[in-house]
């Protein structure tokens, strides 16, 4: 993908109303820290467009990225992040299904998880529960430049098997260092979005 314009184009907090876009949109789901803002700038390719934290609870908004008025890039809030209140954790997760729920425009949903630990139990209930809502995530797992080569496959067998992946079910391993697996994820959002 070549990106000839970007724009964030829509942030929205608890208690926006969504927007009902016309272009294909992508999601990116995960986790607070995984990487998913890291990703984002990476497919768009820069920096700190979409703002990044090595502190957890850094996006705690949806944001809608406009990449060349082809589609959108969406960047959702973490989940499992320890220090918001319960409340708030509450409204957050209803507020992301909420958006998985009633986007028309919602393609494909990527989750993502770090290469280096078997999945969590919340990653587990986000898989199942993004799959109950119709579709099938696509698994990235993130931060593959902190990992020697010789456990990279070992750590795919992990997070597969701690998701209980199918055979056919896609993961890329990506990092944002190296942007290692980004055509990749290109090509796939571009093929899902008929571009
Ligand atoms: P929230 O917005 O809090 O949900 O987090 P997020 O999933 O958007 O994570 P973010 O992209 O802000 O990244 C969190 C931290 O991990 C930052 O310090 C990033 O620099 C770092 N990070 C993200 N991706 C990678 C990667 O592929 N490799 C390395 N080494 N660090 C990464
Ligand atoms: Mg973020």
């Amino acid at each position: 993908m070549i990106i000839r314009s970007l724009e964030l184009e829509t942030v929205c907090g608890i208690t926006s109303t969504l927007p009902e876009n016309t272009l294909p949109e992508i999601a990116f789901a995960g986790k607070s820290n995984v990487g998913k803002s890291s990703l984002i700038n990476g497919l768009m390719n820069r920096k700190s467009f979409a703002r990044t934290s090595a502190t957890p609870g850094k996006t705690q908004t949806i944001n809608f990225y406009n990449i060349n008025q082809e589609l959108y890039l969406v960047d959702l809030p973490g989940y499992g992040y320890a220090k918001v209140s319960e409340q708030e954790k509450k409204k957050w997760g209803q507020m992301i299904e909420r958006y998985l729920h009633q986007s028309k425009q919602l393609r494909a949903v990527f989750l993502l998880i770090d290469i280096r630990h078997a999945p969590s139990a919340n990653d587990k209930m986000m898989y199942d529960w993004i799959l109950s809502q119709g579709y099938h995530p696509i698994i990235i797992a993130t931060k593959l430049d902190k990992l020697k080569r010789s456990q990279v496959q070992k750590q795919i067998k992990v997070v597969r098997q701690g998701l209980g992946l199918s055979k056919d079910s896609i993961l890329i391993p990506f990092s944002a260092v190296t942007k290692q697996g980004r055509d990749e994820i290109w090509d796939l959002a571009e093929e899902i979005c008929g571009l």
